[in-house]
């Protein structure tokens, strides 16, 4: 990766990037989560921020600290990290959408710890939390990038969630694999992105996160621009 990108390509650019995962409350005690170590979210805002754009990180709880000159709002829920999302984007600002959010949260948190009785088990309803890069994609012009942490068939439903969610790229990631992804430093990405009406792949990594990180910038600076 050549050193040079560092220097300033994203001046006068805003990004939103969310990271980390959503934490759903069910007591005052207890929530439902995804597996998230926000690694790759930050490592993306840290390289934009060191390429020179003004950055807001919209972050779930993690155990990391804010990238250098990164604006960082800390949000627990997935309606909270929309609400973080909209009051944070720009006409023309770039979405990473990063984070893995709850699918489902429970439809009641209880105020007070909940209580064990007798040898039942227990159920929760769950209603389903909004998907904020749909939103993203279809309530303003931002470029957006979705991620795809998938389990198998790992090429096909990134393309088809690409599709689905309206949006000109999305960076799958085989978690199935214990090489890369979930809390490793390491990452691979398989770039979907649509050019000129056709889907164009490409693979970043295995390479750091960072690395991976500033390589997925200049695509998206890419593919950003031959869409235009
Ligand atoms: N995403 C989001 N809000 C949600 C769910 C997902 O913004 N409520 C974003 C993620 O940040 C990611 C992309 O959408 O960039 C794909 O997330 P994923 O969970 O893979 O897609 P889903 O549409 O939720 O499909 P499923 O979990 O059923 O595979
Ligand atoms: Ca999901």
């Amino acid at each position: 990766v050549e050193r040079s990108f560092v220097k300033q390509t994203l001046k006068g650019q805003h990004w939103v990037i969310t990271a980390g995962p959503t934490v759903e409350a069910i007591d005052p005690v207890r929530y439902l989560a995804n597996r998230s170590s926000g690694k790759m979210g930050y490592a993306v805002a840290d390289m934009a921020a060191k390429a020179g754009a003004k950055v807001t990180l919209v972050s779930g709880p993690v155990c990391l600290e804010a990238p250098t000159g990164v604006k960082r709002i800390k949000v627990e829920s997935a309606q909270a990290m929309l609400e973080a999302v909209q009051n944070n984007l720009g006409a023309d600002s770039v979405f990473v959408s990063c984070a893995a959010v709850a699918d489902y949260r429970p439809t009641e948190t209880a105020n007070q710890k909940m209580k064990k009785s007798g040898d039942e088990g227990l159920s929760i309803e769950l209603m389903q939390n909004p998907d904020i890069l749909r939103w993203v994609a279809k309530n303003s012009s931002a470029f957006c990038v979705g991620f795809a942490a998938e389990t198998q068939n790992v090429s096909d439903y990134a393309k088809s969630k690409m599709q689905r969610k309206g949006i000109s790229m999305i960076c799958a990631n085989d978690v199935s694999r214990c090489d890369i992804g979930f809390s490793c430093d390491d990452n691979e990405l398989q770039v979907f992105y649509i050019d000129n009406g056709n889907i164009e792949e490409r693979q970043i990594g295995p390479a750091s996160k960072s690395q991976v990180a500033e390589e997925l910038i200049k695509v998206i600076e890419k593919v950003r621009h031959s869409n235009q």
